[in-house]
């Protein structure tokens, strides 16, 4: 059973599977892909619902340019039809929009798009979703380091001053919250370069059902085994 008074603030989502659920469908893995679209929007749509705050799902990885063309541009597709709707339907929906990576290989028009979608978001105060496009954990830390190392060059700051908190401010994810718990369906129990240093803390929900057969129930689960945890964070 999941208290709905206690839930994670913050919950982070790698949506694999897609291709094997169209596999076994006989379909294209593009149609595996069209289904996790649907069923982000309809967990984005029921984590608004229950009042989580942030939402942060993998949409695409540095290292998914290696896929074939077709089935990029197929994803880049979806993202874009994605974006235009929710920019129709964000003041009804109240969901924001953010963006986690590094956007400049995108094509100019989803860049433009997803520079028009968190612009607009920035006039509404509901859920965000960080949406993460051309992203990895360690692309995101060497990013960060990087900036840092320009600010100290300048003299705006010192590399013995740094903390974490400090850090935490070159990436990406500045100013939001940790995950609390990240979920990872398809029954891979790895990682796989997201949010390498924001899930330090993290409780992990694994799971075998795919991501388009994701539905409310698994949400259910994976809540309840998180609210089931005892976080320590080093601790006793
Ligand atoms: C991983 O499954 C999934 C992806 C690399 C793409 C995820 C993209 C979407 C769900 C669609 C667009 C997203 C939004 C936010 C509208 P996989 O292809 O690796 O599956 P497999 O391991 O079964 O092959």
């Amino acid at each position: 059973m999941v208290d709905f008074t206690r839930l994670p603030r913050h919950v982070a989502i790698i949506m694999d599977g897609n291709g094997r659920w169209a596999k076994r469908r006989g379909l294209p893995r593009t149609a595996g892909h069209a289904a996790g679209a649907e069923t982000f929007r309809s967990v984005a749509t029921y984590c608004k619902d229950i009042g989580l705050d942030y939402l942060t799902v993998y949409a695409f990885s540095t290292e998914n340019w290696k896929r074939p063309l077709e089935e990029v541009s197929a994803i880049m597709g979806l993202l874009k039809k994605y974006l235009l709707e929710s920019i129709e339907k964000m003041e009804r929906d109240q969901i924001r929009l953010h963006f986690f990576g590094d956007l400049s290989p995108l094509p100019q028009e989803l860049r433009d798009l997803c520079a028009r979608t968190d612009k607009i978001s920035t006039r509404y105060d509901g859920m965000q979703v960080n949406v993460c496009l051309n992203y990895g954990g360690r692309d995101e830390i060497v990013r960060a380091a990087r900036a840092f190392a320009r600010d100290c060059a300048q003299g705006k700051c010192s590399p013995e001053a740094l903390s974490e908190a400090d850090f935490s401010g070159y990436l990406y994810s500045a100013g939001i919250p940790d995950p609390d718990l990240v979920i990872r369906p398809s029954g891979e129990v790895r990682i796989s370069n997201f949010l390498l240093w924001q899930s330090a803390y993290a409780e992990f929900y694994y799971t075998d059902v795919l991501w388009p057969d994701f539905g409310k129930d698994e949400l259910h689960r994976a809540l309840a085994a998180y609210q089931s945890r005892s976080r320590r964070f080093g601790g006793i």
